[in-house]
């Protein structure tokens, strides 16, 4: 008789425990707030190599797209839109009508895309205390403790992001995500995935990260298909 009550009491007790665990857990470590489904940043950009940058992003996660404006100092201005059916483009709006049409296998990043990163304390950064997190050894997290927004980040390349500004809601006008009609008639200007995450480029980065962020923990990392 008493043995079995002993077995019913932890039959009850263990699911009960099981439920609390993960609350514990949240209060060590916090986690980094997912993104918002729709934002405006403003980035600037210090490539690895010191060559520097400003990018518009347009994250619309409701629509499937995500668009990176690439300014580099006094040089080209490149359009990388990217839609979460795995094409992205990457073209030029001057005379010399330039465009790369890759399909990825993975699309967009996900709002939740640090998801299980490893958290490494606080830190200033750009002037803001902030929580640090690392992923995969990829990417290096910062944001702001007071606000859970973005402060900046840094890929393993040494390519360091710092958000200038924070535009949650806000989506970019309809027409500019239409890709110029010269994406779609050379064929030549299909680009193998594998040579582009392989060329050292300013987005390189980015796409790897789509790449090692959106599959889930686990599976084999495939990074060139
Ligand atoms: C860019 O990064 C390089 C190397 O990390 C550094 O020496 C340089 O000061 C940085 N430039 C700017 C404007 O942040
Ligand atoms: C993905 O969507 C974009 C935008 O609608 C379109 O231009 C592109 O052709 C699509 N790609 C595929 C593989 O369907
Ligand atoms: C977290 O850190 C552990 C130990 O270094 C490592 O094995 C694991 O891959 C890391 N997880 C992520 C998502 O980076």
């Amino acid at each position: 008789m008493a043995e079995r009550i002993r077995i019913n009491f932890i039959s009850l007790f263990l699911p009960l425990l099981s439920l609390f665990l993960p609350c514990t857990v949240a209060i060590g470590a916090p986690t980094p707030a997912p993104w918002p489904v729709q934002f405006h940043s403003i980035l600037f950009i210090n490539s690895s190599d010191g060559l520097l940058q400003v990018t518009d992003l347009w994250y619309d996660w409701p629509n499937g797209r995500n668009f990176n404006i690439i300014q580099h100092q006094l040089g080209k201005k490149l359009y990388d839109l990217e839609w979460n059916n795995g094409t992205s483009f990457y073209y030029t709006l001057d005379a010399n009508k330039e465009c790369k049409t890759v399909h990825f296998p993975v699309g967009i990043l996900r709002p939740n895309f640090l998801d299980g990163a490893n958290y490494t304390g606080q830190e200033h950064r750009d002037g803001f205390l902030c929580n640090v997190w690392e992923k995969a050894d990829f990417i290096t997290y910062y944001e702001d403790v007071e606000t859970e927004r973005p402060v900046s980040w840094t890929f393993f390349s040494g390519m360091r992001a710092h958000v200038m500004t924070f535009e949650v809601g806000k989506v970019l006008d309809e027409p500019n995500w239409q890709a110029p009609v010269y994406c779609f008639e050379k064929a030549k200007n299909k680009v193998d995935y594998a040579t582009l995450l392989l060329e050292p480029t300013p987005t390189s980065g980015l796409n790897l990260m789509r790449e090692i962020t959106n599959i889930p923990t686990g599976s084999n990392r495939v990074l060139v298909s």
